[in-house]
């Protein structure tokens, strides 16, 4: 680990403790009405930012002010998507430091949407800023910073949210009231996948350069974000999520989404030991992160949790399965059946006649909610969001309990990936 790494974990936790003050003297007369106008800023309007916009921006009463963005090029790519949606973009300022951006008085909340290695430095200078944070899953990239993250939420009064987003939807509300009302009887296993195809030779996640990304475009120290200094390397800076400094892989982009879910429908802390084997099977190219998992999770209470994820097949799509004493509920999306080559997408009770024999099959219908609108909701209203830092922190903990499970090719309970985490960080 560089000596700027370990500073910014020693001082997330000083600027924190020293800046909460001032930005709970802030919020308080920050506070807004239920009718007030919500001033958003972004940090990072890169491909997920961009989508993030295109809900924020429809989001009632609220709009863009200001962007912070290292790649130049985002800024007239996230103006544009700005007008594209009716509103003014004349107004809107641009940074390529989030950190004046974020001195900004008329801002109120930032949403953060850069790459994984970035999450933590943007979340905990939001917080000591005092403005409100919408963070991108997965909360951060080590399991110190979502301990140092989750700490200075504890510490602060501003609103947090997590881009879990699934814990908005339908498939999450009836599936945790089903489990609520004791319908599934004891559950010790929980089965989990997410699969994905690519036509062969073509790396899933795999992003073209374009022509201007080049060293005079890119604030590429600032990217690095403490990562030993070198050369622009354009190939690293768009595909950042094959190569382990800067990303978790397909843990921490797919499998926390799943985790996520399911620690919101059962109550579940964080794992007591990981287990995860697979390796880069699908297409060799260059890539340093797994496409071929197969994880393990121990949670207490005699319950074992398994997340299974390919990117070379496609026929099972997305799903869940928890197999209680008493019933079972299934989330699919895109499970694809052998024969009709039917699509099947939806969420189910079915009850197990052995121990539950009065019971019936329950169809999901739920609607479900805006995440993001209710993100923004939540700043007026200074409510938790549905996806909380809390939320965020387990989530987190259980992909990197996996990742690092992974890479010292061994079980790890959580003070063992600790360990594992320093040992990784400081080579
Ligand atoms: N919730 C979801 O469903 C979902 C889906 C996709 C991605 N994501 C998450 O969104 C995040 C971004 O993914 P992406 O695919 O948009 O990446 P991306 O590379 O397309 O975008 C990242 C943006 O951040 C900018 N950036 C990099 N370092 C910066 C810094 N230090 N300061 C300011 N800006 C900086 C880049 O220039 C780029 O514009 C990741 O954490 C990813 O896991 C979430």
């Amino acid at each position: 680990m560089t000596i700027e790494r370990r500073d910014f974990l020693k001082k997330a936790t000083a600027t924190t403790a020293a800046t909460l003050t001032l930005s709970t003297a802030r919020s308080f007369a920050n506070i807004l009405g239920a009718n007030d106008r919500v001033r958003l800023g972004i940090i990072g309007p890169g491909a997920r930012g961009q989508e993030l916009m295109r809900d924020f921006v429809k989001a009632p009463n609220a709009e863009f002010v200001a962007l912070a963005d290292v790649y130049n090029a985002r800024f007239d790519q996230a103006k544009q998507l700005i007008s594209n949606a009716g509103a003014d973009a004349t107004n809107v300022k641009t940074f390529s430091d989030h950190r004046k951006m974020l001195e900004m008085k008329d801002l109120d909340a930032v949403i953060v949407a850069t790459p994984l290695h970035c999450h933590a430095r943007h979340f905990v200078d939001t917080l000591a800023a005092g403005k409100d944070l919408y963070c991108e899953k997965t909360m951060t990239w080590s399991i110190e910073e979502a301990e140092a993250c989750l700490n200075a939420t504890k510490k602060s009064k501003q609103v947090v949210g997590i881009g879990l987003q699934h814990n908005s939807a339908g498939y999450f509300a009836e599936p945790r009231q089903w489990a609520k009302d004791n319908k599934l009887g004891v559950v010790t296993h929980v089965e989990m996948w997410m699969s994905r195809n690519s036509k062969r030779g073509v790396g899933q996640w795999v992003r073209p350069i374009p022509a201007d990304c080049n060293a005079s475009n890119v604030k590429w120290d600032a990217f690095l974000n403490g990562r030993t200094k070198r050369a622009f390397d354009a190939n690293k800076f768009i595909n950042w999520r094959l190569f382990w400094e800067f990303s978790g892989g397909n843990v921490t982009e797919n499998m926390v989404h799943q985790i996520g879910w399911l620690i919101g429908v059962l109550d579940l802390g964080v794992p007591t030991a990981a287990y995860m084997s697979g390796g880069v099977f699908s297409e060799k190219d260059g890539r340093e992160v797994p496409d071929t998992i197969a994880v393990t999770l121990d949670y207490p209470n005699d319950l074992v949790v398994t997340w299974q994820s390919s990117f070379s097949n496609s026929r099972y799509g997305l799903g869940a399965r928890i197999l209680g004493s008493h019933g079972t509920i299934e989330w699919l999306m895109g499970t694809t059946d052998m024969v009709s080559g039917k699509a099947t997408s939806g969420w189910n009770y079915a009850p197990e006649k052995l121990n539950n024999s009065n019971d019936v099959v329950v169809q999901g219908i739920a609607k479900g909610v805006n995440h993001y609108h209710n993100f923004v909701e939540c700043v007026r209203s200074r409510k938790e969001p549905n996806s909380s830092a809390e939320l965020g922190y387990r989530s987190a903990i259980a992909a990197h309990m996996a990742n690092l499970s992974y890479r010292k090719k061994q079980r790890l309970t959580l003070d063992e990936a600790r360990q594992a985490g320093r040992q990784l960080a400081s080579k």
